[in-house]
């Protein structure tokens, strides 16, 4: 089977490099063997053996009829879209990593791939190299999902593992980060929590089989987290994690992305560094989690490489994925239950406990000016109304 793949930059170089390296094992899987006969990208590579393949057109691969698959992993949402939608209406399955096409036009490609019974497969685009995509339509389809929530981006969790570990700030950490290569071109995707807010509205549309605008997500990065707040979160016993987040209580669906302070019970407590994990609550499984590299080259390449083994394996037959156009109205989060972790300042404690139901108190050394609580589970709405009334110098949501 012959396949193109668009974009010769981290991962689409992963994705040849897989492709070879396991070519045997990926034929015998596939139940033929899989070549690339062209990756589209408009730079050359001097010396590299890609150049015998390297076309800098999109016709020329879409209009062959020998390539049956195309991996597009360009990112961005143009001319991604523009090239995935002329691909699957050649006829063509389509395996992407891109999160920002598949949150966006999800509902609308995966209408086009089932009417023309072809494929469009994203496993790589939550998660790296977890599988959870699949999971999600194909192993926990007996249960109602009522929780999904994960660390879904390796570069905030990496910044706040380094705050924990070595006393850093934020901005300190972020440099470093970026020196090592792990926070993309704009910081403000992963910092500011738009990459995690992406990737839980396509877990979401997936679990609940309708779309949800990725816009409407309530969504708060980790740039207000200080060096001061990650030793409160240690003297409670408890570690700062940037969280995307849904959950079905009755027939409401909520969804978020935010830091909060989780115990040392908490199941995702020991995800540290550059790794992602996602748990899933069904009603009838209970918890499963999924743990694992959730972006870098290899990692992601083999989650898109298995689903070009899909796409070979399902030729002229549609893999049913249940995610309609039909828009998933959220509901606000005001009404959602957390503790909180507040900072405020030393003069107002009995302020503060009368406002608040607290659970714990909690002071660090060299802080004197301030102290700090945590609370006993609060609908949001009440904390806002209630944090109003004091000097707070940062809250966090916490689950301990
Ligand atoms: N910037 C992302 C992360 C890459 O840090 O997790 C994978 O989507």
């Amino acid at each position: 089977m012959k396949i193109a793949v668009l974009g010769y930059g981290t991962v689409g170089s992963g994705v040849v490099e897989v492709i070879k390296r396991n070519y045997d094992n990926i034929a015998k899987r596939a139940r033929e063997e899989i070549d690339v006969k062209y990756v589209l990208d408009l730079r050359e590579f001097p010396g590299d053996p890609v150049m015998d393949v390297l076309v800098h057109d999109f016709p020329t691969i879409v209009n062959d009829p020998e390539v049956k698959v195309i991996v597009e992993v360009m990112g961005g949402v143009e001319p991604a879209y523009t090239f995935v939608k002329e691909a699957l209406l050649k006829g063509k399955s389509v395996c992407t990593s891109n999160k920002e096409l598949v949150a966006k036009h999800g509902a609308e490609l995966l209408e086009i791939a089932r009417q023309l019974n072809v494929n469009f497969l994203f496993e790589a685009s939550v998660g790296g190299g977890i599988p959870i995509i699949r999971p999600l339509n194909q192993s926990l389809t007996a249960d109602e999902i009522e929780e999904i929530t994960g660390i879904l981006n390796g570069t905030t969790n990496y910044i706040l593992s380094k705050m924990k570990d070595e006393g850093m700030e934020f901005e300190d950490a972020l440099k470093e980060a970026q020196e090592k290569g792990y926070a993309e071109k704009n910081p403000a995707a992963d910092v500011e929590g738009y990459d995690a807010c992406r990737k839980i509205a396509i877990l979401t549309s997936l679990a609940y089989g309708m779309q949800v605008q990725y816009e409407e997500i309530p969504t708060e990065g980790i740039t207000k987290i200080t060096a001061t707040d990650i030793r409160y979160a240690d003297a409670l016993g408890g570690s700062i994690k940037l969280f995307g987040t849904s959950k079905k209580v009755q027939d409401k669906v909520y969804a978020y992305v935010a830091p909060k302070i989780i115990g040392h019970k908490h199941p995702l407590y020991s995800v540290n560094g550059v790794f992602n994990a996602i748990l899933v609550r069904g009603n009838v499984l209970g918890d499963v989690m999924f743990y694992g590299s959730g972006a870098g080259k290899l990692p992601t390449a083999s989650a898109v490489v298995s689903d070009v083994i899909d796409a070979a394996k399902h030729q002229n037959v549609n893999i049913m994925q249940l995610w309609s156009s039909k828009k998933l109205n959220l509901e606000a989060t005001k009404t959602l239950k957390n503790q909180f972790f507040v900072r405020v300042a030393a003069k107002e404690k009995e302020k503060a406990e009368k406002l608040f139901d607290i659970a714990e108190f909690v002071t660090l050394g060299g802080q004197e000016d301030e102290f700090a609580f945590l609370t006993e589970s609060m609908m949001e709405e009440d904390f806002e109304e209630a944090a109003k009334q004091l000097t707070v110098i940062n809250s966090i949501r916490a689950e301990m």
